[in-house]
């Protein structure tokens, strides 16, 4: 399996150096691409370049965020799967408005036409109105909108973990085979 995952300039840089070491722990081969603003934010918040992203076992082919000849730009050379991870609301918008013009924007486009699994990982707040009728459009066409929003409930102890519980639903939705995703299930005081 492969699965393509577009960085872009929304805070949140760690949910995708997390998923290029959780994809690799799977086996799953990653593409990978990031905008300019998201270097910058990795930069900032993790301290990483760009291309550490994931680590050193993660092995991923990077391909430029304006190459629209890359493998993931068609329908006949695509990945199995794509994760925009964390999606900035422009990008959102570009995609939601199939403007096609970066790899980001078209690879979205060639999975959703090709009916291959897609998921945005959108983080803003507060959301405005175009924001939610982009998210919306992007429903309607068949993507995952999947927030980076953590789950509390197996009281995570550090960060990683409270990322790992975004990651790993996000994994499931990509498709990624032998998950292994927390259930809940109510203490037996309740
Ligand atoms: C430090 C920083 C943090 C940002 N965080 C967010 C964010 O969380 N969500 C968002 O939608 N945009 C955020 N932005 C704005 C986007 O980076 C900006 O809209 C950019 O044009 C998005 O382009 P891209 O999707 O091509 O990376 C942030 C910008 C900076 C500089």
């Amino acid at each position: 399996m492969t699965v393509f995952v577009a960085v872009t300039g929304a805070s949140g840089a760690i949910y995708a150096d997390r998923a290029i070491r959780a994809l690799a722990e799977h086996g799953v081969e990653t593409w990978a691409t990031l905008t300019p603003t998201a270097a910058d934010i990795v930069r900032h918040e993790l301290s990483l370049a760009p291309g550490d992203l994931g680590g050193a076992d993660a092995r991923v082919t990077w391909f430029a965020c304006d190459d629209l000849s890359a493998p993931p730009a068609s329908g006949s050379s695509c990945a199995d799967a794509m994760l925009v991870v964390p999606c900035s609301m422009g990008t959102l918008g570009r995609i939601a408005g199939g403007a096609a013009d970066t790899l980001i924007a078209r690879a979205a486009d060639v999975c959703l036409k090709e009916r291959k699994p897609l998921v945005l990982v959108p983080r803003e707040m507060p959301l405005n109105l175009i924001h939610l009728r982009n998210m919306t459009a992007l429903t309607e066409a068949g993507a995952i909108l999947l927030p980076a929003s953590p789950h509390f409930y197996d009281r995570p102890a550090s960060i990683e973990e409270l990322v790992a519980t975004v990651v790993g639903r996000a994994l499931v939705h990509l498709g990624v085979p032998n998950v292994d995703q927390p259930r809940w299930s109510a203490p037996p005081d309740r």
